[in-house]
């Protein structure tokens, strides 16, 4: 379960591990990169967005070393500025714009929660990468948002897939199934051991650990939320965005048990499901992300 009070510690933790992250993240775009290229995969879909609606001037939250964002520069010529909160990421994301010939400047260390962190104006088009799954709470976030984007500007937002728990088979789905689908059912306590027992037994849990609430929520100190696509825009249109298009990406051709059994197959057909549109990456994709347009200011 998470606790409001510890809630700037678990933003510290999350600092840090990104800080301890840097190079990591700049090798999953390199062509030599063996794993699975699902942040690959999130660079096409938010690139086919750029290229549909040809903004002029971008914000992106969550920029990392900024890898993306100097390709996206590169590519569309629109003006891009980038905020991380790591600052190791920040001073990483200064050397790799240097070195694609682009002003380091465009980068500065922000937070999508502090709105005077953020870059001056209002922008036309706004993404936010690897951000939403390490927030207490997301309504800070989305009135920075809608604040920063002007109207008819495009929204661009990843999320962690709830859904996908109903594909894991294991502790995720278990949290999933009892304490979010089944939540406010109240069943009488024997019959209510036995569903406990039954869904304990499938996911290769310990008939007496204790799962709480949203406590997969929390690994490590760090907040790792999950969002369900099915009802994200809800969240969204609470903020006045229209939300548009969900785009799945991280596809899993089977539950993640399976990967250690053969990696090189899982892979092979899991890549060849990858499918951004497809009604399947509701249940076998393990991120998503969404789009929608800023109608009016809240
Ligand atoms: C999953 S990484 C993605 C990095 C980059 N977009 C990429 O694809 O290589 C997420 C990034 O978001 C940053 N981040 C997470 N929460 C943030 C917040 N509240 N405000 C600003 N940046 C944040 C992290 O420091 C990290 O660099």
């Amino acid at each position: 379960m998470l606790e409001a009070e510890k809630a700037d510690q678990y933003k510290e933790n999350c600092i840090k591990k990104y800080d301890e992250n840097v190079e990591r993240y700049i090798f999953t775009y390199d062509k030599d990169y063996e794993g699975y290229p699902g942040n690959q995969k999130r660079f096409d879909i938010i690139r086919d967005l750029i290229r549909r609606h040809s903004p002029q001037r971008v914000l992106y939250i969550g920029c990392g070393a900024c890898v993306p964002m100097a390709l996206l520069i590169k590519e569309f010529g629109c003006e891009m500025f980038g905020i991380d909160f790591s600052k190791k990421m920040v001073e990483q994301g200064r050397k790799v714009l240097k070195e694609h010939g682009l002003n380091p400047e465009l980068v500065q260390i922000g937070d999508i929660e502090n709105m005077d962190t953020l870059p001056d104006g209002v922008f036309d088009f706004v993404i936010a990468v690897g951000v939403f799954t390490h927030l207490y709470d997301d309504n800070k976030a989305m009135s920075n948002l809608n604040k920063k984007l002007k109207n008819g500007g495009i929204l661009v937002v990843e999320f962690r897939n709830e859904l996908f728990s109903c594909y894991s088979f294991n502790t995720f789905s278990y949290d999933f199934i009892l304490n979010t689908l089944l939540a406010g059912v109240d069943l009488p306590q024997e019959f209510g051991m036995k569903v406990d027992h039954f869904f304990k037994e499938r996911f290769g849990i310990l008939a007496d650990e204790k799962i709480a609430p949203k406590s997969t929520y929390l690994k490590n100190g760090i907040i790792k939320k999950f969002h369900n696509p099915l009802n994200i825009c809800e969240v969204i249109e609470r903020w006045n965005f229209c939300w548009k298009e969900n785009y799945f990406y991280h596809f899993h051709v089977l539950p993640p048990q399976f990967e250690t059994v053969n990696p090189d197959l899982f892979k092979k057909l899991s890549l060849y499901i990858e499918d951004p549109t497809n009604w399947r990456g509701h249940i076998m994709a393990s991120a998503f992300v969404s789009e929608a347009e800023k109608i009016q200011n809240i």
